[in-house]
Parts: C-alpha cells; sequence; structure tokens
C-alpha cells in the first residue's frame, strides 16, 4: 500500500518512485511510495479524496503545480510567492502545500561549493521554474540577477514580479535569449542556470544558447536531468566551466521533501545512486 505518491500527466519517466524507495529502504522506513498518472478533469475527486485515504504525502509534477493550491488550508510563503507547488502533506485531515524546487536550486549550488553571496546569476526561461529558481537565489544574497528569455515579455514580466515581492536591493533584470545583452551579460556572470526544457530526451541535440558563450570561470546548472549531461553541460565542461546536472536539483528536492513529509535527513547518496540507475534504464 502506497502512503507516499507522485501525481501528474503525462507520468510514465517520473523518477521519485525510484529516489523515494530507495531513501525509505536505506532508512529501513515502512514506507512505500507509488504513482498516479492523473488527468486535470481527475484532481479535483483525488485531492478531496485525500484526508480520508492512507496517503500522508504527495510529490505534484506538471500539469497540477498551481491547480493543486486551492486544495491546501496550509500554503509555505514561499509558495504563495511561487504560485506552485510540488509537495503536499497531509495531516490529521488537513492538507499543506510546499515548494522544495526553490530550495533545491539553493542547495545544489552550495554543496557543490558555489557561492551564492554576492553572485552575478543569469538565469535562462521565465517559467515555473525559472520563477521558483529566480525567488529562491534572491534570498541567497546574490548580487543581481538577469533573466534571459526567448519570448522576452515574459522575462520583463518575471523580473517586475519579483521586484515586487522579494523587494530587495539586487538588481534584477531581462533580456532576450540571444545576441549581444546575452554575450554582455554572460562575460561578467558568475553562475548561469538553464530552467528551460532546452536540451531534454529526446532533443538532446539542443542548447539553449552557443557554446561560444560559455567560459571557465562560469558555473553552469542546468535543471533538465535526462539526459543528465546536456549538451549545454557538456558544451560548459568542455570551456573549463564547472558544470551541475539537474540531477542534483532533483535529488535535493526529493530530500527536502521527506524532510517535510518524515522530518528526516535523506541519504543523498543513495537517492542520487538510485536517480542515476533510473536514468541509465529510461529511454
Ligand atoms: P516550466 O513551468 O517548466 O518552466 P513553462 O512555464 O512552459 O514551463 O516555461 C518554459 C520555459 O522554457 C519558457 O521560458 C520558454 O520560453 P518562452 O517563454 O519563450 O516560451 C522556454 N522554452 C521552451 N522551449 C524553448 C526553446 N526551444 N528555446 C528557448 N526557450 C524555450
Amino acid at each position: 500500500m502506497n502512503d507516499y505518491i507522485v501525481i501528474g500527466y503525462p507520468l510514465a519517466h517520473s523518477m521519485s518512485p525510484a529516489i523515494h524507495n530507495a531513501s525509505f529502504e536505506a532508512l529501513g522506513l515502512p514506507h512505500r511510495f507509488g504513482a498516479r498518472a492523473l488527468q486535470r478533469d481527475e484532481l479535483d475527486a483525488f485531492i478531496k479524496a485525500l484526508p480520508a485515504s492512507q496517503i500522508r504525502g504527495v510529490a505534484v509534477t506538471i500539469p497540477h503545480k498551481t491547480a493543486v493550491l486551492p486544495y491546501c488550508e496550509v500554503r509555505e510563503s514561499e509558495v504563495e510567492a511561487i504560485g506552485a507547488a510540488n509537495t503536499l502533506l497531509v495531516r490529521e485531515g488537513i492538507l499543506s502545500a510546499f515548494n522544495t524546487d526553490a530550495p533545491a536550486a539553493g542547495l545544489a549550488l552550495r554543496e557543490a561549493g558555489v557561492t551564492l553571496h554576492g553572485a552575478r546569476v543569469v538565469v535562462i526561461g521565465a517559467g515555473g521554474a525559472a520563477r521558483a529558481v529566480c525567488y529562491r537565489l534572491l534570498h541567497e544574497g546574490i548580487a543581481s540577477l538577469t533573466i534571459a528569455n526567448r519570448t522576452f515579455p515574459r522575462a520583463a514580466r518575471l523580473a517586475d514580479d519579483l521586484r515586487r515581492t522579494v523587494r530587495s536591493r539586487e538588481t534584477v533584470s531581462a533580456i532576450p535569449l540571444a545576441g549581444e545583452e546575452l554575450s554582455r551579460a554572460l562575460a561578467v556572470a558568475d553562475i548561469l542556470v538553464n530552467t528551460t526544457s532546452v536540451g531534454m530526451h529526446p532533443r538532446e541535440d539542443a542548447s539553449p544558447l552557443p557554446a561560444g558563450m560559455l567560459r571557465s570561470g562560469l558555473v553552469v546548472m542546468d535543471i533538465v536531468y535526462n539526459p543528465a549531461e546536456t549538451r549545454l553541460l557538456r558544451e560548459a565542461r568542455e570551456a573549463g566551466a564547472k558544470a551541475i546536472p539537474g540531477t542534483e536539483m532533483m535529488v535535493y528536492q526529493a530530500v527536502e521533501q521527506e524532510r517535510i513529509w518524515l522530518g528526516i535527513e535523506a541519504p543523498v547518496d543513495v537517492m542520487r545512486k538510485a536517480l542515476l540507475r533510473a536514468l541509465g534504464k529510461a529511454p
């Protein structure tokens, strides 16, 4: 019987069961983590049935990350600011919503030895994932944030929103994902984070920017985790930059989920190994 579950659609390639079950097993916990492919019109009935079910925690993925919010009595402040949750806790009939994608971005960078304080950061993308990453990095004391997006107005809108919600003194700017402005931003950047799906299986030959813009001294993190080494990361490594794979963010968002669900310090190495093993079998 599954007491933890991931919901989303489609779900065929979710890595969450492999990661969490490996952790539960390593810790000798009696829990089981399952998966339920759930279409949009099935969400309402599923969530309403949660309090009376045996399920204690839900990992939420596309397309439900925003749709779950109205059902949650408690919403962590970060969830409110980002407008999306990837984790639900079911306790005494009450649903609480959390976002562990946001802390995972900071953790993956810090655990790789990257200093966030005072860093100049360029984020590619302006969707939901970008919002979570940007919001958290602005709280980690970075010096500047440049959002580069294919559709420039979306980047400008996200930059405006962030300036309003974070009220920090960091400079937040928006640029198009091409041309002179992108080159200039990358020439002085310390950290580059790709939050788009460009480079994801099966379009593994794609990269969000030309290899010539990468250089040593830059830290490049990708949130794409299939393949574990995207074209962007390979070209970053070849340019002498430090490359942090999306598998790190995937693992740390799961570590944070187990802290919320069970109050435990999850075994990072076990979870990372389980993820890489599952990815090895993935198409
Ligand atoms: P998510 O919630 O996963 O971030 P999203 O809200 O659909 O998903 O956002 C996807 C992001 O990837 C957007 O920034 C999108 O750029 P646009 O705003 O221009 O659509 C970006 N993206 C997707 N495919 C892309 C591509 N081929 N090249 C560049 N950017 C791309």
